[in-house]
């Protein structure tokens, strides 16, 4: 096992076969696969045992700023600033990929056949729309380019003055990307707001940055009516056409919105075109509203040079990526970790599918029984998520397994646990040929969920736990590349490599920038912590992005450019970095709180460690500087507390009664007292009071992210009597 690199060739070779190999299997095949599976990895161990030699991914570097332990990609010397020579902009970039691959698929997405309402089962009257979607159609990347070129032209005889912004508020969909690429051919700035933020968020975005052209989805024609008077700057609407019904305006006054749907624009594009007007390295490509998670959304700058400098840093991340690949696209492209992982897939010549969150799988919500979600009829070969969705895909198998119960059951997690073994490293010898066997008879079915021909997952967004990296990797049989990066560095910051199965970590910085940690005195974190260095995470290089808009003191105080001109970017996360040069984040500086008597206390380490308690649906820790105790809002797990209550005779009323009875606060907190002695927690760091909340903490409600992270601000102003009282 001395040399990685051919061991690794080897175990692909037989991830290729094992979609040949035993279609077909039966009682024989799991005789065969119990006899194998328990002799073979006893004689490999004996052969293979030795011990593995770390891959460095990650050296250390001389770099200018402050001084701190900083880190660069180990494939690379020089950092990577674009994917190839003559390409410095976004624009540049998509132009060459369409010639390149004009003749390959590029964009496709599913007609809608029918759609029917069904009423939901609880009496409620609530209507759930259900979907029959047909094949995906595609366009080619010759296609695409000269739908794209026509609508960089419709845009300009439409009304649009090229020193005004355009923003896109909008589901994921084919058109968003090509209004993107239209708009950056014409060097017009591009401003993203999230579809699931509020009407405030909106309004102030786009008033902000003062943006005459808005492309919606023609669903939202009705909503941005209501707001009309608010919308001072908007001169034109362009929207996407649905398949099954026209919105109109219900207002009797349209006369100073000039309304056009995406084919007219791209017809009066057709017929008329505008002469080009490429972007530059520096010009600012997109400004990204990020939901943040206080106050107001903050618009980042995004250079066509940051977009670049990331797609050619992430495209070497991904083995083998091209042409044979296909992505299936659903994340919004109003977030940077869907907009680069698009950029790097269009750059490779890759298919891209369309599809929702809802509509993923053959079981998703909005697919109407008995027809083909998104997944199964794409068959992806790449994918992207996020902790929260992977999270729902494993709760989901494992539901499943429980319920066949029996030999299934027994055999899955005979099966799992073999596979976890021999991922964790215990027999690597006998990976190739135990894995095989068991992805025939065992995952093979579960695969299928996801289309059955995935090679490689990325995720990012929040950190992913190892229990979700593994299931991943042994059910889907995939490995994950897990990303670290923000808004602010345009995603690129740290990923992690396909050939490294340890969970935790977020890898080697990309090759696009160096990543620094800076001594954190206060709270305790220096670059000279042993084992391991530990401090603030700040990136630099090509991907760190030109600040906040219209916010000079907010940018100066995050963002630094040191004396080589190098811009940096302080992530406010602390990390430290393992041995061969890989990332991992260990906590938040916000989140951490001096109590009283000077010590700190990790808000996020002490949640993540309480999570795991089976009575907590969702937790929120609250340390006020001025007491020595921390305290805590629970979000009550329904099922486990109502089985608790059955067992030990309390009567309620409803949920909300039982979440306020004193047994229930007292049941709640001797369970989270035990999870927090198990994982070592400090006594002040156990909340010493808590108090139990019945409803779930949802988007919708403002009170967690999209990503479904907390949002403390928001969640301390709800509860603020509450946590008062905590504290009384
Ligand atoms: C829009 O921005 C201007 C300043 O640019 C401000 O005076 C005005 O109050 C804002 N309007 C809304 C609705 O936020
Ligand atoms: C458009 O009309 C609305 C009300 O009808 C008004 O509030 C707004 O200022 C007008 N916008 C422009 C750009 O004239
Ligand atoms: C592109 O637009 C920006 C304004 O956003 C401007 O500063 C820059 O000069 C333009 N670039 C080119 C090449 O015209
Ligand atoms: C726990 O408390 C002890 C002293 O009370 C302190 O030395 C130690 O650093 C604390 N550990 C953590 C993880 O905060
Ligand atoms: C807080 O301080 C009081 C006395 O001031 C002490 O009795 C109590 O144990 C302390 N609590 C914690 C969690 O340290």
């Amino acid at each position: 096992m001395a040399d990685q690199k051919g061991s690794f060739s080897w175990l692909q070779s037989l991830n290729i076969s094992d979609i040949f190999v035993w279609k077909d299997h039966g009682e024989y095949g799991a005789v065969a696969a119990i006899v194998i599976g328990i002799l073979v990895p006893i004689l490999f161990s004996a052969l293979f045992l030795g011990k593995k030699r770390e891959k460095i991914r990650g050296v250390p570097v001389e770099v200018g700023g402050e001084a701190g332990y900083a880190v660069r990609n180990a494939r690379k010397t020089e950092l990577v600033e674009v994917p190839w020579e003559g390409a410095p902009t976004m624009a540049h970039l998509f132009q060459q990929a369409c010639k390149k691959y004009t003749h390959n698929r590029f964009l496709g997405r599913r007609k809608l056949i029918e759609k029917e309402f069904v009423q939901s089962g609880d009496g409620s009257g609530r209507r759930y729309e259900k979907l029959h979607l047909g094949k995906y159609e595609w366009e080619t990347y010759g296609e695409v380019f000269a739908r794209v070129s026509n609508f960089a032209s419709g845009l300009l005889k439409l009304g649009h003055n090229t020193d005004s912004r355009v923003a896109i508020f909008a589901d994921t969909c084919a058109e968003w990307l090509i209004a993107l690429q239209g708009c950056f051919r014409q060097n017009v700035t591009v401003v993203t707001i999230y579809a699931s933020l509020g009407e405030d968020a909106l309004i102030h975005s786009l008033n902000e940055t003062e943006v005459s052209t808005l492309i919606c989805d023609s669903s939202q024609l009705k909503k941005l009516d209501a707001i009309r008077s608010k919308l001072t700057s908007i001169e034109n609407i362009i929207y996407f056409e649905d398949d099954s019904k026209q919105d109109t305006f219900s207002g009797e006054d349209a006369s100073n919105w000039t309304i056009a749907s995406f084919s007219e624009v791209e017809k009066l594009g057709k017929e008329s075109p505008v002469e080009l007007s490429m972007p530059s390295k520096n010009s600012i490509a997109v400004i990204m509203y990020t939901s943040g998670s206080t106050g107001l959304p903050k618009g980042v700058m995004i250079t066509h040079g940051n977009i670049v400098a990331t797609t050619a840093a992430v495209m070497p991340v991904i083995p083998n990526l091209g042409s044979h690949d296909v992505y299936l696209a659903y994340l919004p492209l109003a977030h940077v970790f869907e907009m680069a992982a698009e950029s790097v897939m269009l750059a490779a010549g890759v298919a891209i599918g369309y599809g929702s969150p809802l509509t993923l799988t053959d079981t998703s919500s909005k697919i109407k029984e008995g027809t083909k979600g998104d997944a199964s009829v794409l068959k992806p070969t790449l994918l992207t998520a996020v902790p929260a969705i992977i999270d729902r895909i494993r709760d989901g198998v494992l539901k499943k397994v429980g319920k066949k119960g029996g030999l299934v059951k027994k055999l899955f997690h005979f099966a799992y646990n073999r596979r976890l073994a021999a991922v964790k490293g215990s027999f690597l010898g006998a990976w190739g040929l135990e894995k095989l066997v068991w992805d025939t008879i065992v995952f093979k079915q579960i695969r299928t969920a996801l289309g059955g021909q995935l090679r490689f997952m990325l995720c990012g967004g929040a950190p992913l736990s190892g229990d979700s990296q593994h299931f991943i990797n042994i059910c889907m049989g995939a490995p994950i590349g897990q990303g670290y990066g923000l808004t602010e560095t345009f995603a690129g910051a740290a990923f992690s490599e396909w050939d490294d199965y340890s969970v935790g970590r977020v890898g080697p910085p990309l090759p696009c920038g160096y990543i620094k940690l800076v001594s954190w005195e206060e709270g305790g974190y220096l670059t000279t912590d042993k084992p391991m260095p530990r401090g603030e995470i700040v990136v630099g290089g090509f991907s760190v992005t030109a600040g906040y808009f219209k916010n000079p003191e907010k940018t100066e105080e995050v963002f630094k450019v040191d004396e080589k001109g190098m811009r940096w970017f302080y992530t406010g996360d602390i990390g430290q970095f393992h041995p061969d040069g890989c990332l991992e984040i260990i906590d938040r500086k916000k989140d951490i709180v001096k109590l009283q008597h000077g010590e700190y206390i990790s808000l996020g380490k002490v949640e993540a460690a309480l999570s795991s308690c089976d009575y907590v649906d969702n937790i929120m820790v609250h340390a006020d500087p001025f007491h020595n105790y921390s305290v805590a809002l629970v979000v009550a797990s329904h099922q486990p507390l109502k089985k608790w209550a059955e067992q030990a005779g309390i009567s309620y009323n409803d949920f909300p009664d039982l979440c306020n009875k004193p047994e229930t606060v007292t049941e709640v907190m001797q369970s989270i007292s035990k999870v927090a002695k198990a994982a070592k927690l400090n006594k002040s760091e156990i909340p010493a009071k808590i108090k139990l909340l019945p409803d779930p903490w949802t988007p919708e409600s403002g009170l967690v992210t999209a990503a479904l992270k907390i949002k403390r601000e928001q969640l301390k102003n709800k509860f603020k009597e509450d946590l008062q009282k905590l504290y009384a």
